[in-house]
């Protein structure tokens, strides 16, 4: 059985509204992926999360909320720099990880003291979370450890019948994560950056958050080998894939290439992806192009390096592990 992939009709919603009721799964478009989701207030709901992606039950999954001003129902303390941050940011692709109110269940946070909360963009999202009411709890919507789906496709292709319905949104607009800021400590630290980048943040702060440490609290996002293809893939600086293409057809290696500024070799017959040369194309482009080059079944994906600014940084940190390896712990 494939799982049901529908236009994001008035009347999709109020069924996808009836679906989260009953305790189903929805995936559904958000501006930066696609996540999968259950009533944030259902334990048993939440639950089928976790089996539905492979996921282990101790990891926290963020809640949707459609309005900022119920945020106090699931933060018991929301700092005026996390208000901040809620005020110039939302809706949009940002997460605050706040201390959980007392009705937050341990299924949502994974056990721990905090949760994650955000209010996304997208108007499909925001359509659901309307009708729906209340917050729904909802991480990406692929198997544990895979990459993230930015188009309904991806979806149906990662859960299949896992999920009971697909709102088609089209492909995500950012096509990363949220960018991720936890208020747990004295100062707001970056638990994972995202399109809302260190100078955005500086710019309402007024300095940067804290990079994440050994004190930060688990996101299972920050495993090394998280959004990783089941191809071996190996970043390659611009100036050295050339002679790396050359090396590896000398051993008669099939490769697939996701290239940004390097010009695809003559001779070379292979997959080959151009990928866009700024940053928030490449963003948007990333997770598709990952999956079509895994897709390709060769025996190594080369993906020329990029640069390591701020404007970068996110996408940065999602080849830096997408390339570490299968051997990798995760988790
Ligand atoms: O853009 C996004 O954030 C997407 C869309 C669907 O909203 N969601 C998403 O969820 O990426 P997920 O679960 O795949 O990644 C969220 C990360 C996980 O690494 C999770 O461990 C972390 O956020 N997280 C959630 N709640 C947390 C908490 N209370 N403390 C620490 N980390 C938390
Ligand atoms: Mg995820």
């Amino acid at each position: 059985m494939t799982p049901c992939i529908e236009a994001p009709t008035r009347a999709a919603i109020r069924r996808a509204v009836l679906l989260l009721r009953a305790g189903e799964l929805v995936a559904f478009p958000t501006e930066t992926v696609y996540g999968l989701g259950a009533d944030a207030g259902n334990s048993g709901a939440v639950r089928r999360i976790f089996s539905a992606k492979g996921r282990p039950a101790d990891h926290p999954v963020i809640v949707h909320l459609y309005d900022p001003s119920r945020l106090t129902e699931w933060a018991r303390v929301v700092p005026e720099d996390a208000r901040k941050l809620a005020a110039a940011f939302w809706p949009g692709p940002l997460t605050l990880i706040l201390p959980r109110a007392a009705r937050v269940d341990d299924v949502v946070t994974g056990g721990q003291d905090s949760v994650g909360l955000r209010v996304p963009s997208h108007p499909v999202a925001r359509a659901l979370l309307a009708a729906f009411g209340g917050g729904i709890a909802a991480p990406s919507a692929n198997r544990f450890g895979r990459i993230s789906p930015t188009t309904a496709q991806h979806v149906a292709d990662d859960l299949g019948n896992a999920v009971t319905m697909i709102l088609d949104g089209g492909a995500c607009g950012v096509g990363i994560e949220s960018t991720i800021v936890a208020f747990t400590g004295d100062e707001p630290m970056l638990l994972r950056p995202g399109a809302i980048g260190l100078s955005d943040l500086f710019g309402v702060l007024g300095r940067a958050p804290r990079a994440r440490d050994a004190a930060a609290p688990r996101a299972s996002g920050t495993l090394a080998a998280h959004y990783a293809p089941k191809t071996p893939a190996m970043l390659v600086a611009a100036n050295a894939l050339h002679a790396e293409i050359a090396q590896l057809g000398e051993r008669d290696e099939v490769i697939a290439v996701l290239a940004r500024t390097v010009a695809r070799p003559a001779d070379f017959v292979d997959m080959w992806i151009d990928a866009p040369a700024g940053a928030a194309a490449y963003a948007h482009d990333l997770y598709a192009n990952l999956r079509a080059l895994d897709a390709a079944n060769v025996d190594a994906i080369l993906i020329e390096a990029v640069p390591r600014d701020d404007a970068w940084l996110a996408v940065f940190d999602r080849l830096a592990r997408a390339t570490r390896g299968e051997d990798d712990d995760r988790d």
